[in-house]
């Protein structure tokens, strides 16, 4: 399932980016380009990133 359409980038490789360090939205765009063209699946790798926070019992949460 893609999570950037624009860039072709599936949610498999944006959580690989995750596993491999990335956390922050900014991090994920290095990694795997996602969010570089409309700018509308931003939300998705942030979602993303807090589920794997979360997943892990880190203490960051997504704000409100
Ligand atoms: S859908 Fe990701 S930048 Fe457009």
């Amino acid at each position: 399932m893609y999570v950037c359409i624009c860039r072709a980038v599936t949610e498999a490789e944006v959580r690989g980016c995750i596993a491999d360090g990335a956390c922050t939205v900014k991090d994920v765009v290095k990694g795997c380009e996602a969010g570089t063209g409309c700018g509308s699946c931003v939300g998705k790798i942030i979602a993303l990133l807090g589920a794997h926070a979360d997943e892990l019992g880190s203490p960051l949460r997504r704000s409100a």
